[in-house]
């Protein structure tokens, strides 16, 4: 059931795929469906290129025969869609479950638009129901820990640190998300830190499927 929808809202985003576009692939269960569903669109004709946001990613998608290309040659992508493990109705959310939020982030911040799919389970009222991911850098682990404050834990795979395809650590650190912008800001400034969860400003849109029923929510535009 909640493959369904996530399948669902995966179908829905890549509708908005167009002849030509640069598309940005995301990670995880939700995105490895969008993938698939890119795949059958150039099964079938269509002329895209694609950037992936893990090596998991990327091996999937040339499996399928999409064509890939080295993020670091690009400047800019038309659209990514990826998934989330929390977003509220501003369409801010938390990333990052799978660990790859740092390629996540770049490649968000170089899309024209940006958009995540999810099953209804990751819709909420408000943000922090889940740890925030951060990538920190392992040569300065425990003094990294203490300055992030909340309830740091280090993520561990087989009882070692888990590492991200940077080859970097992750702590997930529960926080009271209150004020999410503040502890983006706070966790933007600390040397060590490379990359962290906190989607705020990236997303421009989501697919959100509950039973079956797929609703798109907009980034609302700005005021003033
Ligand atoms: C990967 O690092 C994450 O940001 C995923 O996009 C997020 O965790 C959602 O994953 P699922 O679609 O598997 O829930």
């Amino acid at each position: 059931m909640q493959d369904d929808d996530k399948r669902a809202a995966a179908d829905a985003a890549v509708g908005e795929i167009g002849a030509g576009m640069l598309i940005g692939l995301g990670t995880g269960s939700t995105a490895r469906f969008a993938i698939d569903a890119v795949g059958r669109l150039v099964r079938d004709g269509l002329s895209i290129r694609a950037v992936a946001t893990s090596d998991a990613s990327e091996r999937q998608a040339k499996a399928l025969g999409i064509e890939m290309l080295d993020f670091a040659r690009v400047e800019r992508v038309d659209l990514t869609i990826d998934g989330a493990d929390e977003i509220d109705d501003r369409c801010r959310a938390i990333k990052g479950a799978g660990g790859a939020m740092l390629r996540e982030k770049t490649v968000a911040a170089a899309s024209r638009r940006m958009i995540v799919i999810a099953d209804g389970s990751k819709q909420v009222v408000r943000l922090g129901g889940v740890p925030v991911p951060v990538e920190i850098l392992p040569f300065a682990c425990a003094s990294i820990l203490k300055a992030l404050g909340g309830e740091p834990v280090l993520r561990l795979s087989g009882g070692q640190p888990y590492r991200t395809d940077n080859g970097n650590w992750i702590a997930d650190v529960r926080y009271d998300l209150d004020d999410p912008a503040a502890i983006a800001r706070r966790l933007d400034t600390i040397p060590g830190v490379l990359g962290h969860g906190l989607f705020l400003d990236e997303v421009d849109a989501a697919y959100i499927a509950c039973r079956g029923v797929v609703t798109r929510l907009e980034r609302s535009a700005p005021s003033g």
